[in-house]
């Protein structure tokens, strides 16, 4: 397994991470714990979760499979996202990032949170009051490193500049939408990461699972897949998009390599990308995602891929 800094930080997370926002439905506790004994043996270190996942259901499932084993991974979790009817049960504010904080370490069954990412920006709290408590929060022990998510460069550059003036923690990385059909982060957002060393964590990296190949022009959705009944996925099943993925599967199949991991591999190849979450609903997705890890695209066939990419 290849190890990346995760952004300006000084830990390393495996180029293979895992997405768990199936954790806790459609992946029972039973199937969790398999799943985390065999990142282990993979070398696969790098967890995604948030408190919203599957009702809060992907910590709680997490908290059990990682009990005795924190030291071999790096958790991530988030706070934003509605959890309750009350006027305060979502956003950036002091008042929520400590509650929501308080509850994801009850779920998780642990005393601290190895990277707390802020899921969205909030457009009615200040920054100061997002930015001061999430470094109480470091300074505490209970979070260890910060990171945003979907938030544009502009946001990013306001939070981080500031914290920097106030000697507060900066975020280290940034998760945001990413992958083959999907590459508005390249105008802004990576040009950013670039500029200050932050970590780029692609979200939706397979296109929720379009981009493994599994999809085609003739059946459509495999049965029991996310794109029977997702909206996010039937949108790339597209002619244009199934001709696309048919080329790219023959261009990996003739390195004897798969969709799959050609996705993969394709944004271990772009700048700042430290990990690659791909979600998993069966341990064999992990198994096959992360045969991705040792296969280092050149740049030239990079330019390959992006030219059947923009046909
Ligand atoms: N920050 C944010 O706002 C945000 C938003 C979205 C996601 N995320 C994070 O990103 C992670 C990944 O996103 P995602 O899981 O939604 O989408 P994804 O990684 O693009 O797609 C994952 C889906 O593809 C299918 N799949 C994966 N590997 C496969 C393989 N080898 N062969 C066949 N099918 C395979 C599985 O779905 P089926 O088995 O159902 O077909 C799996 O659930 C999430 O778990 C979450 O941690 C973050």
């Amino acid at each position: 397994m290849e190890y990346r800094q995760l952004g300006n930080s000084g830990v390393r997370v495996s180029v293979i991470g895992m997405g768990t926002n199936r954790f806790g439905n459609k992946v029972e506790q039973a199937e969790v714990n398999n799943v985390i004994d065999t990142a282990v043996d993979l070398g696969v270190n790098f967890i995604d979760t948030a408190d919203v996942y599957a009702d809060n259901q992907s910590e709680v499932t997490l908290g059990h499979a990682l009990k005795g084993r924190w030291d071999k991974f790096v958790l991530a979790t988030k706070v934003y996202f509605k959890t309750g009817d009350g006027p305060n049960d979502y956003g950036a504010s002091r008042y929520h990032i400590m509650n929501g904080v308080e509850a994801s370490l009850r779920r998780l069954q642990s005393d601290h949170i190895d990277l707390y990412q802020m899921h969205r920006w909030d457009p009615l709290t200040p920054i100061e009051e997002t930015m001061r408590t999430l470094d109480d929060l470091v300074r505490s022990g209970k979070v260890r490193y910060i990171g945003a998510s979907a938030y544009a460069a502009w946001q990013l550059a306001q939070a981080n500049l500031l914290a920097e003036m106030r000697g507060w923690s900066r975020f280290v990385t940034v998760q945001s939408h990413y992958h083959m059909l999907e590459r508005e982060v390249e105008k802004e957002v990576i040009p950013y990461c670039q500029a200050e060393n932050i970590g780029f964590i692609p979200y939706f990296p397979l296109a929720g699972g379009f981009l493994t190949g599994k999809y085609t022009r003739e059946e459509g959705a495999p049965e029991g897949s996310r794109g029977e009944s997702s909206q996010y996925v039937q949108q790339y099943m597209t002619d244009a998009n199934y001709t696309r993925v048919e080329k790219l599967t023959t261009w990996a199949e003739n390195r004897e390599r798969t969709m799959a991991e050609l996705a993969i591999a394709w944004l271990l190849a772009q700048p700042q990308v430290c990990s690659v979450i791909s979600g998993l609903t069966r341990l064999e997705h992990l198994q096959q995602n992360a045969k991705a890890a040792d296969w280092q695209l050149t740049a030239v066939e990079v330019n390959q891929v992006n030219d059947i990419l923009a046909d």
